[in-house]
C-alpha cells in the first residue's frame, strides 16, 4: 500500500497499535510511544552538523533519551535501496517519524539521519558496527535486533518497529532544531 493511500486517521491508528505492541515488549521502548502516538517532540534544542564528517555518528542526550545524528556517506544513502526485502517496515508505515521523514532515508536531508537511539523491543541502545568502506548497521546488544542506517528494522530479531525519528527541522545549511517540526 502506498503512503498516499493511507488516510491520516488510519495512520494515527496504526501508530497507536505499534505503541501498544511495544508496550508489551518493554517499558523503556514504549515510553515515548505511549506518551504520544506521534513522533517524539518537545523541549527544542539546537544543534550543528557542519563539523560532523561523512560517516560519523554524534550521540547526544535529549530529554533523557539517546539522540543520534549520523552523517551518512553518499554510498550509504544509495545502499538503503538494496536490502528492503529483509525489512519489517521498509516504507515506515507502522513506525514513528514526522510525515516529512516518511521516505527511504527517513530524514529531511538524505545525508543527515536524526533518530532516537532506543531499540523498539525493550529500549536498549543499539551500537553502530562496521568500519570505513564496509557495510554498517546498528546492532542492539540485548537481543540482537538489527537496524539499517535509516533506523529500519530487519526481520531477524524481536524488535517490531523502526527506530523513532523525533520532530525536527533544519536551520540554514548546517543547523538543526530538534523537538519541533
Ligand atoms: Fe531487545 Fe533491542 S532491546 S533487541
Amino acid at each position: 500500500m502506498s503512503d498516499d493511500s493511507i488516510s491520516d486517521p488510519d495512520r494515527r491508528r496504526r501508530q497507536v497499535v505499534v505503541g501498544l505492541c511495544l508496550l508489551g515488549g518493554g517499558v523503556g521502548a514504549a515510553r515515548y510511544l505511549t506518551e504520544s502516538p506521534g513522533p517524539p517532540a518537545g523541549n527544542p534544542v539546537s544543534g550543528e552538523f557542519s563539523d560532523l564528517p561523512p560517516g560519523e555518528l554524534r550521540v547526544l542526550d535529549w530529554q533523557g533519551r539517546t539522540l543520534w545524528i549520523l552523517r551518512r556517506t553518499a554510498e550509504e544513502v544509495m545502499a538503503l535501496a538494496d536490502h528492503e526485502s529483509g525489512l519489517i517496515d521498509p516504507h515506515s508505515e507502522h513506525s514513528l517519524q514526522p510525515e516529512n521523514c516518511r521516505n527511504r532515508h527517513r530524514s529531511l536531508r538524505p545525508d543527515i539521519f536524526v533518530a532516537i537511539g532506543q531499540c523498539t523491543h525493550q529500549g536498549c541502545t543499539p551500537q553502530l558496527r562496521g568500519g570505513a568502506g564496509a557495510h554498517r548497521e546498528f546492532l542492539c546488544p540485548c537481543h540482537t535486533s538489527k537496524f539499517d542506517l535509516a533506523g529500519r528494522v530487519f526481520r531477524a530479531g524481536p524488535a517490531p518497529a523502526n527506530l523513532a525519528i523525533p520532530a525536527y527541522r533544519l536551520e540554514g545549511d548546517s543547523g538543526l532544531v530538534i523537538g519541533e517540526g
